[in-house]
């Protein structure tokens, strides 16, 4: 932050949060939506957090609870929340803080919860803006090619700002206006408070709109300035499911393009990959079509990931292989290790070196040492596998008897036969081997085979 500010008055947060969002369609508060994989409301807090303010007050009305512990998750304790009982308009949410702000003696910056895209730059230069002007409001402002919609800024012959009057409210004339209001504004708190009290619901829609507590300031005399901002982008608010999906597409594409570019992905077809903002990727590896990157994975070089897969939250070392429509959730796969087709790896599986897991094998909260093999049909669950392993087709883990969760350790360079059920818990020692279709109920020692149902020691290996 710049000097002038931190010299001059204390900053507070506002975010508008309280509406339902009618044109969402949806019985989920608007704020709640996500974009790039996290609720509109995070992205804005997040924002308002980098500003260092002394506090962030969130307006909540709709779903508050839900909001309040979306904000918290996002800014912790630095948030606090006034409740709007009912949306009465946009004058009226920043009125339901009136008791916390109006006597703070505080710069006020107001933000929607609905324009997640603002630059953290964006608000330092309103506020900048705001502070050398030495206004009582500054209204952050964007010039827009289809104005429809939005409250323009309408300024008189001399260019100094009158008023802003919402589309519906608008004469023709000032539908012609292409200079909108982003929703975004700098206040002193008495100004702001004071102005409020002006505020009548006299308006096509009948609600209390923050918006005329500009033209109130400049009737009375008051300085209003306007910080017209050159990317209108950021300022984009999202009223609607297709204005979400708009977005969501250019988060999308501006990661793709930032790990082309700087980190050397190859991507097949980028059109066609879903990368979260906060993946990162290394040089060399080649995403497919239709993979879906999720969270904040980290996916090593030269790796090869084949269509259809989906990626969440894990972490992938180098040279690894992923093939088709394998499915990894919070997982860990080290270096030169392959997956797929059709694998499931979930809930903290961890894939030591060269382990290989092909099709059709779900691995659930185990781990697979250096060099293990299960190559069809098996389901690995709470189980720990040692070394050079190869676990046969059709193997099973039984690892729930109803109502708890019990482990399977295999040790190291075990073969098990195909369609072993491992009767949990259990263990099978070092260099044993299970024979097809055994039911392993007891613990086996090491060096021996394993045959039957029950399985029993049929013969000393060693
Ligand atoms: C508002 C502005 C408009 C501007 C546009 C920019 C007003 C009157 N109009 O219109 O000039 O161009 O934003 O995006 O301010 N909210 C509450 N309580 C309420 C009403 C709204 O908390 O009673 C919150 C909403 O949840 C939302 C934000 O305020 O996050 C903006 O409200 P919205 O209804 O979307 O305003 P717009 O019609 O977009
Ligand atoms: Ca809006």
């Amino acid at each position: 932050m710049s000097d002038k500010h931190t010299s001059q008055k204390p900053l507070n947060v506002l975010i508008m949060a309280a509406g339902l969002g009618t044109r969402m369609k949806s019985n989920r508060a608007k704020v709640l939506h996500e974009l790039g994989g996290s609720p509109l409301i995070a992205h804005v807090t997040r924002a308002a957090q980098a500003l260092d303010p002394r506090r962030i007050i969130v307006v909540v009305g709709h779903q508050a609870e839900e909001v309040e512990k979306a904000a918290l998750a996002e800014v912790g304790e630095l948030a606090s929340f006034v409740v709007q009982a009912k949306q009465r308009g946009t004058g009226d949410a920043v009125e339901s803080a009136r008791s916390v702000l109006e006597n703070s003696d505080s710069l006020v910056l107001v933000l929607s919860g609905d324009v997640p895209m603002i630059k953290i730059e964006t608000l330092r230069n309103l506020i900048e803006h705001h502070n050398n002007a030495g206004a009582a409001c500054t209204v952050l402002s964007v010039r827009l090619e289809n104005p429809t919609g939005y409250g323009r800024v309408i300024r008189d012959e001399s260019g100094a700002f009158q008023k802003i009057v919402e589309q519906r409210d608008a004469t023709d004339d000032e539908r012609q206006v292409k200079e909108i209001n982003s929703g975004i504004y700098c206040f002193e708190s008495r100004d702001l408070y004071k102005g409020l009290r002006g505020v009548e619901p006299k308006n096509d829609q009948g609600e209390y709109y923050l918006t005329d507590v500009a033209e109130i300031i400049v009737r009375n005399g008051g300085g209003v300035a306007v910080y017209l901002h050159n990317e209108p982008r950021e300022v984009y608010g999202i009223n609607s499911r297709a204005e979400l999906a708009e977005f969501e597409n250019l988060i999308r594409r501006t990661a793709i393009r930032k790990l082309m570019t700087e980190s050397g992905v190859t991507f097949i077809d980028p059109s066609h990959a879903y990368i979260s903002a906060e993946a990162q990727i290394g040089r060399d590896t080649i995403i497919h079509p239709n993979v879906t990157i999720e969270g904040k994975t980290i996916i090593g070089e030269g790796c090869v990931i084949r269509s259809g897969a989906r990626i969440t939250n894990s972490r992938l070392g180098d040279r690894i292989t992923v093939k088709d429509h394998s499915v990894i959730v919070d997982s860990q796969i080290d270096s030169n290790c392959s997956v797929g087709p059709f694998a499931h790896l979930r809930m903290n599986a961890v894939l030591e070196e060269k382990a290989t897991v092909g099709n059709f094998v779900e691995v659930k909260k185990s781990r697979l040492k250096r060099g293990t093999k299960a190559m069809h049909l098996t389901y690995l669950g709470d189980a720990t596998i040692g070394e050079r392993t190869n676990i046969g087709a059709g193997t099973v883990t039984c690892n729930y008897d109803g109502v708890n969760k019990h482990e399977t350790i295999i040790e190291d360079d075990v073969k098990v036969g195909s369609d072993t059920m491992l009767v949990a818990p259990v263990r099978v020692g070092a260099r044993s081997v299970t024979g097809a279709g055994s039911v392993v109920t007891k613990d086996v020692p090491p060096d021996s085979l394993v045959v039957g149902v029950p399985a029993e020691v049929k013969k000393k290996l060693k």
